[in-house]
Parts: structure tokens; C-alpha cells; sequence
């Protein structure tokens, strides 16, 4: 067999790389290989600068970014570590023989962001403990509520509460907005964001989609679409991190990748809810109600639910290379 060099073995696992989830599907990051390395950088083209001013989403997007980096490269037979510093995620890699290829690497390109309703049916305790086993002691990032408890009755507040907010925020809805995708056409020019395929709309001529989304994103419609999604969940997740740096959201966007995967890998699914914890004043009320140690940084939805009639599209390796 042709050996491949470590630029052809880095451009592929970029391709997994890309695969990571992202905040509206924004694709934040740029990649560069220089010899045994890969160096990750934030695209600050792509940050949401209204629903996350602080770029605390755009780094946990990096995180996951990285984590599908570093189990892809397990699969070629590479051992990595990885440093940042300066606005800089340097991976490095080093051939090992001894190198065990990882399961979940099966889930990188099947990974996905349920949209809608989930089947009602409840997850058995023993699958929640799996998804537990994720965090460690340590760290201590990964908490799980099943429905009906108090606990989640409190999320699905607080996802009402951010609604209100963010959907009375006409500078929330023209930044959504501007990362919407209407028709093929659209989503061909930039191969990133929200995509009417995706969601599970008509293709329409842009003017047209933008009428009729403005027009759905009021307090009462998405409250209403949440309620039955709430409904029909059989576990709530919020992630947490101890710190603020972009270390910590780095750190934190790996877990929440390698808990996606084992989520997908596990036959379940997720969604995002609405984020409330993009709402200072919710995230506090948020982290004394639920009585957590760290500051709430991502809600997850889990449950049940068929698979996707479509994948987000991603944008291809020549095009996240930085120069
Ligand atoms: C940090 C982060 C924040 C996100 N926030 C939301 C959200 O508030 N609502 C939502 O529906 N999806 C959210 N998502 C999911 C993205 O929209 C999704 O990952 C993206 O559209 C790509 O789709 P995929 O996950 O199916 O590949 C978030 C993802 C990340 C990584």
C-alpha cells in the first residue's frame, strides 16, 4: 500500500475535524499543518458577536474541532497532545505502533444535531450512566436530569425565559437570521450555517424565507415549539465549566464532542435547546437553582428519534486552510 505523508494524513483528518458541531453552524475555525503539527485558530469572520459577545460558544466549537482531530488520528495510528496559548491550538503528533484505534471514530461523520420532536420513550438508567462515565471526578462538567424532575421542569424555564429575551432582541434575530439558508442555491455559496433542508423546511427564494422566519421568531411561536420538544425528552444536560478562559471552553467543547458521539454511538439522540446560559443573568439564576459548582455553559436535549433526512453541510478542507 502507498505510504502517505503527514500532509496528506493531516488534510484527512482535517476532514473529521470538520465535522465537529458549531454554534448556528458557523465552522469557526481555520487549520494549518506545519510539519508534525496541526495549528487551530479561531475565524473571527464566523463569530456571533450578539448571541455569544464573548466567543465562549466559538471556542467550545474549536473544542469539539479538536477532539474529532485527535480520535481520527488514533485511526491512522498517531498518538497527539495538544497546547494553547496565544490564540492558538498546536496539535501535536507522534506515530505510534502501539496506538489503539478508537470506537468512536465510527460516529464522527455520523454525528448529528436532532431537529424536532423526540419519540417519548425513555432512556434506561444504565445508558445515562454510560454517558456519566464521560466526565471524571475532576472535572466534574457533565450533569443529567431525567424529566419531570424538578431540576428539569427548571431548565425548560429557563429555556422559556431565554426565549423571551432573545425573541424580542431584534439584533438576537437579524444575527439568526443572517445565518439561515433558504435553497440549495444558498447553501452552495457558503457551504455553513442553518439550512432549510436541515430543519425540515421548503426550499424557498431568500426574500420569501426571511418573510416568513422573521415572522415565526416571536417569544410565543418558539415557546410553543419548545414545550413539545421539552415534552417529549427523556433527559436534560447541562454542561459546565470550573473557569471562564478559553481554555476552559476548549476543554469543555471536547467533552461535549466526546459526549455527542457516545450519545450517537449509543443509538440516542440530542438537540440543543435554546440557550439560556447565553443570558448572564439566566446562567447565574441557573447555576444556584440547579446547585451547580460550575457555570452552566451548554443545554442539551436527550431522548430517542429516527435518523436525519439531511446532514448541515461543512465547508471543505481547501476551504478552512489558513494561508
Ligand atoms: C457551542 C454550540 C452552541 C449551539 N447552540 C445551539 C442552539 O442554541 N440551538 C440549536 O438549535 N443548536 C445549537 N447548536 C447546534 C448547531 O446548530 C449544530 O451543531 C450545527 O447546525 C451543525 O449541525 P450538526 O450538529 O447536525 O452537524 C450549537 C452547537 C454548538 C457547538
Amino acid at each position: 500500500m502507498e505510504t502517505l505523508t503527514f500532509f496528506e494524513i493531516a488534510k484527512i483528518l482535517i476532514s473529521f475535524a470538520v465535522c465537529a458541531p458549531s454554534g448556528h453552524n458557523s465552522q469557526p475555525w481555520k487549520f494549518q499543518i506545519v510539519d508534525n503539527t496541526i495549528v487551530i485558530t479561531p475565524d473571527f469572520t464566523k463569530r456571533l458577536a450578539v448571541v455569544d459577545s464573548s466567543d465562549k460558544e466559538l471556542f467550545i466549537s474549536l473544542g469539539c474541532a479538536l477532539e474529532n482531530l485527535q480520535i481520527a488520528a488514533t485511526n491512522y495510528g498517531y498518538l497527539s497532545e495538544y497546547d494553547y496559548k496565544d490564540g492558538r491550538i498546536v496539535v501535536t503528533f507522534t506515530k505510534s505502533d502501539s496506538c489503539a484505534a478508537d470506537a468512536l471514530f465510527e460516529q464522527i461523520k455520523a454525528r448529528h444535531t436532532h431537529r424536532g420532536s423526540f419519540s417519548g420513550e425513555k432512556i434506561p438508567q444504565s445508558k445515562i450512566d454510560l454517558l456519566k462515565a464521560i466526565d471524571n471526578e475532576s472535572n466534574n462538567c457533565i450533569h443529567i436530569f431525567a424529566s419531570g424532575t424538578a431540576e428539569a421542569d427548571f431548565i425548560c424555564h429557563g429555556i422559556s425565559d431565554g426565549n423571551d429575551i432573545q425573541m424580542n432582541d431584534t439584533a438576537f434575530k437579524r444575527e439568526l437570521l443572517s445565518w439561515m439558508r433558504f435553497n440549495k442555491k444558498h447553501i452552495e455559496q457558503t457551504h455553513n450555517g442553518l439550512c432549510y433542508n436541515v430543519l425540515g423546511f421548503p426550499a424557498t427564494p431568500q426574500p420569501m424565507g426571511r418573510t416568513i422566519v422573521k415572522m415565526a421568531l416571536n417569544p410565543k411561536s418558539q415557546n410553543k415549539t419548545d414545550d413539545k420538544v421539552n415534552a417529549s425528552a427523556s433527559h436534560f444536560c447541562v454542561l459546565t465549566t470550573n473557569g471562564t478562559t478559553e481554555k476552559d471552553y476548549i476543554d469543555l467543547g471536547k467533552k461535549l464532542e466526546l459526549l455527542l458521539l457516545t450519545v450517537c454511538g449509543s443509538g440516542l439522540a440530542y438537540n440543543f435547546s435554546n440557550q439560556p446560559c447565553e443570558i448572564p443573568t439566566l446562567t447565574e439564576k441557573m447555576r444556584s437553582e440547579l446547585g451547580l459548582s460550575g457555570y452552566p455553559s451548554i443545554i442539551l436535549r436527550l431522548g430517542y428519534a429516527d435518523a436525519p433526512k439531511c446532514y448541515a453541510p461543512r465547508q471543505s478542507v481547501d476551504e478552512v486552510m489558513s494561508e
